[in-house]
């Protein structure tokens, strides 16, 4: 039984009529989910293109829902809440979490940032304790698998590549995962996009071989 929350955030569709235009990261995430699903059948699979339906930005009005306890909650607060009540629930039911996403300014879009803040909840997705000291907050959610899929324009944010210190998408994602409950990561990058050169064609090669290679490998571990 395998449960596959698919999160893609480019703004650009996968298909275009100029095939230049067409989104690398949420390609090669579909070449993920196609691999994927020929070798293990996914029982549910929940989609979501938070680039094309961003959700929306949370309010001073969602902070104070979050914040009333739920049997204090008003008719009116509960329908604020609705959405990142669903979008929780498909994470808590998800075994295996997909999220691409392209680099804009060294960092996620705000779509995809938008759908984190709705998501990262108070007593849903972690609970805070000032008892634990200097780290009070603990993820509530455990045991799945995120496939972070990546395109960028440059290069070299790796750990010791020449923009590491510009690297702001994947680490933010790292450190976000524990609040989907992540244990385990597996990532994949295209970079080069900018200079279409020779290298953005050997690094998209690799990124599509390894989704192809990963989703074969989480197809046996899920069997
Ligand atoms: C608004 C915007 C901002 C971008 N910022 C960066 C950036 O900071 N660093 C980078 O390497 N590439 C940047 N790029 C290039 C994209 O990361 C690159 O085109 C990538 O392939 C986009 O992902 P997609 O093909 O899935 O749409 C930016 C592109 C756009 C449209």
């Amino acid at each position: 039984m395998t449960t596959l929350l698919h999160i893609d955030a480019s703004v650009r569709a996968v298909k275009n009529d100029n095939p230049a235009h067409d989104s690398i990261s949420k390609n090669i995430a579909k070449r993920f989910i196609d691999s994927f699903a020929q070798h293990q059948a996914i029982d549910e699979y929940i989609y979501r293109d938070v680039g094309v339906n961003p959700p929306p930005f949370i309010t001073q009005d969602w902070i104070g829902a979050v914040f009333t306890p739920d049997d204090k909650k008003t008719t009116e607060q509960k329908q604020i809440l609705a959405l990142s009540d669903l979008l929780i629930a498909e994470i808590a039911g998800a075994d295996i979490i997909v999220i691409s996403s392209p680099m804009y300014n060294y960092g996620m879009p705000a779509q995809l940032k938008a759908w984190f803040d709705l998501i990262v909840r108070i007593n849903k997705t972690f609970d805070f304790d000032l008892a634990r000291g200097d780290f009070p907050l603990q993820p509530l959610l455990g045991g799945k698998t995120l496939i972070v899929i990546t395109s960028s324009g440059e290069f070299g944010f790796e750990q010791g590549g020449i923009r590491e210190h510009m690297s702001h998408l994947v680490p933010h994602l790292r450190t976000l995962s524990k609040y989907l409950g992540v244990s385990t990561i597996h990532e994949i990058a295209s970079e080069y996009q900018e200079f279409a050169d020779t290298r953005h064609q050997q690094s998209l090669e690799n990124a599509y071989s390894r989704a192809k290679e990963l989703a074969l490998h989480l197809s046996y571990v899920a069997a």
